[in-house]
Parts: structure tokens; sequence; C-alpha cells
């Protein structure tokens, strides 16, 4: 069997927890491949609102298993407290989440040193979660990093204090006082640990092998979105993840080749929390339109999300690196009450007009050149079926998919699960 991913094209909070939930009951396994608790996945159902932040965004289905996988990055106290807050759906972790012993852990040094790199950056600070990411992968990528498979080691204890001791050295370099916070988060994080070491930790490249040859069907769920890529995104102001297709593939051990189909997901405009450029930006009314009816608050951070209009050159370079196969256009009712909708289609760059995302999307370099569209001033919150969409709708799906050349395969018209809409039959 083949892997399908599902992951985001803009600069995240797209609503990918949402359509892994709606996908996760035509598979057997969903697999998170990157990212960490800087992730804040919403899931909405049957009243209830649930935000995961490490945990695959299949957990609430019974009979799914959901893998975190070596991609990630773990910081056991805030993964520990999302378990605590499963408690109340009954979900027996046990036996629905597996861990891949290769994913590595967050210490509180980590949380520690990208607070005191983003204090030490001052206005030029990347808008970091704080939840320790940069500092995480900087360890893995150094050679330096613990695994969770550490956690079963005699030795985890040393190991924990040589890297805390390194992690001590980088911050005398700071001028932050930490001795405090760390004597805090310390206790809570051990005992997490603990609590970690009675979970399902597995070998999870060869389990994930081991199923697909089996003919069971992944989905892989990617966190942040391309333009938050650390290759190719707005660098420096990214994760420092591989957020696209490829990062399924380091971060399950799964080959290209076991690819099949790839969910790009956006929005029908655009947003960004933190620092970077976002050259679609709206400081206007418009702007705070789409924040307020959109509800654009961080999921991790509740920090405002900026916003701004659907920006095509820029969905054309994240289809084109993950090679989507099919697109799914979330938030379609935050765009009902405008009587034109902007749409960026190319950029005023050094004086010429270009069709691509250039180098660098500095507001000072690029200037977006927009065409308008009619818009639509219906609820679309109702809707159930294509068919009784407004026309204007109707001719922004088609707009879309002609400037970007693949099919919307779902609409979404609200944040409840049931408030979407399959446009073609997915042949899952
Ligand atoms: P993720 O990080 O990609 O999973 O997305 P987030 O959960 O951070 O942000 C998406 C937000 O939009 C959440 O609050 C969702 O409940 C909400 N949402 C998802 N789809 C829709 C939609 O079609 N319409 C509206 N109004 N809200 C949506
Ligand atoms: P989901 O999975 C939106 C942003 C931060 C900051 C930059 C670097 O919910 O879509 P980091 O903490 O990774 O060092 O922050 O990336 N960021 C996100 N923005 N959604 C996310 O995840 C994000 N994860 C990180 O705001 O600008
Ligand atoms: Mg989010």
């Amino acid at each position: 069997m083949k892997v399908d991913v599902l992951l985001g094209l803009q600069w995240g909070d797209e609503g990918k927890g949402k359509i892994v939930d709606v996908l996760t009951r035509k598979y057997d396994i969903i697999a998170r491949f990157q990212g960490g608790p800087n992730a804040g996945h919403t899931l909405e159902f049957d009243g209830i609102k649930h935000v995961l932040h490490t945990i695959p965004s299949g957990i609430f289905h019974k009979g799914i298993k959901n893998l975190i996988g070596n991609g990630v990055v773990i910081d056991p106290s805030i993964f520990c407290k999302e378990l605590a807050a499963l408690k109340e759906h009954k979900v027996d972790v046990k036996e629905a989440l597996l861990i891949s012993r290769k994913a590595h852990l967050i210490l509180p040094t980590h949380r520690i040193l990208d607070a005191a790199s983003e204090a030490a950056k001052g206005k030029n600070k990347i808008g970091s979660t704080l939840k320790g990411i940069g500092p995480t992968y900087m360890d893995k990528t150094g050679r330096n990093g613990l695994r969770v498979g550490d956690i079963e080691l005699e030795d985890f204890k040393e190991r924990y204090d040589n890297l805390k001791a390194k992690h001590a050295q980088l911050l005398s370099h700071y001028e932050y006082d930490y001795e405090t916070q760390l004597a805090e988060l310390e206790p809570a994080w051990f005992e997490a640990i603990d609590q970690i070491r009675s979970l399902t930790l597995i070998d999870s490249e060869h389990y994930l092998h081991t199923a697909l040859a089996e003919g069971k069907k992944v989905l892989a769920e990617g966190a942040q979105g391309s333009l938050l890529d650390i290759d190719f995104g707005s660098y420096p102001f990214v994760t420092s993840s591989t957020t696209t297709c490829a990062g399924s593939c380091t971060g399950l051990g799964i080959a290209p080749n076991r690819i099949e189909r790839v969910f790009g997901i956006f929005k029908a405009y655009c947003t960004r929390v933190g620092s970077g450029p976002f050259p679609t930006e709206l400081f206007n009314d418009d702007g705070k339109y789409l924040q307020e009816k959109g509800h654009e608050f961080g999921a991790t951070t509740g920090r405002p999300r900026r916003c701004g209009w659907l920006d095509i050159p820029a969905l054309k370079y994240a289809v084109a690196i993950n090679g989507v196969t099919n697109l799914i256009m979330m938030k379609a009712d935050v765009m009902s009450g405008f009587d034109t909708i902007k749409v960026c289609t190319k950029y005023r760059y050094k004086g010429a007009e270009i069709e691509h995302l250039p180098y660098s999307i500095d507001e000072s370099l690029i200037e977006p050149v927009y065409e308008e569209i009619p818009g639509w001033k219906e609820d679309l919150t109702g809707l159930d079926n294509l068919e009784d969409a407004p026309k204007a709708l109707k001719d922004y799906l088609n707009y879309v998919e002609q400037k970007i050349g693949v099919p919307i395969s779902i609409l979404s018209v609200g944040p409840n699960r049931t408030q979407t809409i399959e446009l073609e039959k997915l042949p899952l």
C-alpha cells in the first residue's frame, strides 16, 4: 500500500487538524512527521473543540493507530498535558498512540535557549512559539540530541545532565537569568518522562514498512506550512524542520516512491502568525474583517494572526515543491461578505513583473499585483453541496483551480467536522 500526505501550503494554521480528523476513517494509521508543540491542530465535533499539539489528529477515532514519527520533537511536559486532556474522551492511549524511539526530546533548557535567543534578537526576532523547537532541531543536526529511545537506557540521567551542561555553557553567553525557571520546569519534565516510559514506544520505520506490506493505509500529517519550511520558507522567519512533502520521507522513514496522494491545504485567504514578510498582508478593515470573522488567533500561543488576500505565486510555489495532487480549500465561509475579492497573481519585483516567488519576499523589494473578482454575501456555514453554492464562490474555486492547475477536492465551510464538502469522489 501507499502513503498519502496532508500538509499546509501557507504559513500554517490552514486547518490540517480538522481535515485529518475528517479523512481518518479512510486510513489505518495517521502519522505525524515533523514539528512539535509549536503546532496547534484544532478539531471540532459533537460540540467539542479540541486542540492537539504533538498527538496526531486521528486520535478520536477508535481502532486507528496514531504514530508520532521520528521527525517530530516532543516536549514530555506538554505531551503529558495533552494526554491528560484526552482522558475525558476515554481514549486508550497505550493502544491508539505509538511513539517513535527516534523522535527527539525537547529539554527544559531547549525552551530556555529559545527564549534567550529570541530575546537577544530584539526587533529581529522570529516570533517563535518559544517551545524550544529551534534549539532541539539544532541539537539533532549537531548530533547532541536526546531521543525517546534514550529514556529506556540505564544512563539516561547522565545523558540528560551532559546535554544540560552544554546548554548551561551556551546560556552563559546570553544575559538571561534562567535558574528559577529551570528549577520550576524540571520536576514535571521528569515525571512526564516516567509516564512516557509506560506508553508504546516503537521502532517506527520498521512498524510502518510492515504495515504497508500488510496492505494498511497511512496518512502522513504535516505541521506548520510550506512557507515556514527550513529550506523553502521565508528564511530566517521559518521553523526548523522540513514541513514540505520531503519531510514525510525523512520524518517517517518512508521512501519517496511510496507516496501516492499529496493533499495540499490552504485557506481561501492567507494568514501568518509571528514575524516575517507577508506580501499580501492587509492593514485595513478587510484584514480586520477576516481576522474577526475567521477567529484568527493562534491555537498554541493565542497571538493574533496577520491576515491578507490569497497569494497565487506563493501557492503555486508550494504546490510545485510538494507535488500536490489534490487541493483543499478552507474557511470559504469567512470570505462571505465582500463585494469583490482581491487575488495576488504576480509581483512587481525590482522594476519587473514576475509570477514566481523570488529569493526574497521582503516588503521593500516586492509589491503584489492583484486581480479583482466578484465576492459573495451568502452565509455558507450550512452549505452541504456545491450545486447550492453561490455562483461567485463556484467561480472563485474555478479561478484558483485554473491558476494552479490542480483540482480542489474538498471545500471547508466551517470549523466543524460536518462542515466539509467533498467536491470530487476521492478514490481512497
Ligand atoms: P491547523 O494548525 O492547520 O490544524 O489549523 P488551526 O487549528 O491552527 O487553525 C484553523 C482554525 O480554523 C481552527 O480554529 C479551526 O477550528 C478553524 N477552521 C477550520 N476550518 C474552518 C472553516 O472552514 N471555517 C471556519 N470558519 N473555521 C475553520
Ligand atoms: P500549525 O501546525 C502557524 C511559526 C511561529 C514563528 C515561526 C517559528 O498549527 O500550523 P517556532 O516555534 O517553530 O520556532 O516558530 O513559525 N509557527 C507556526 N505558525 N502554525 C504553526 O503550526 C506554527 N508553528 C510555528 O509563529 O513565526
Ligand atoms: Mg495551528
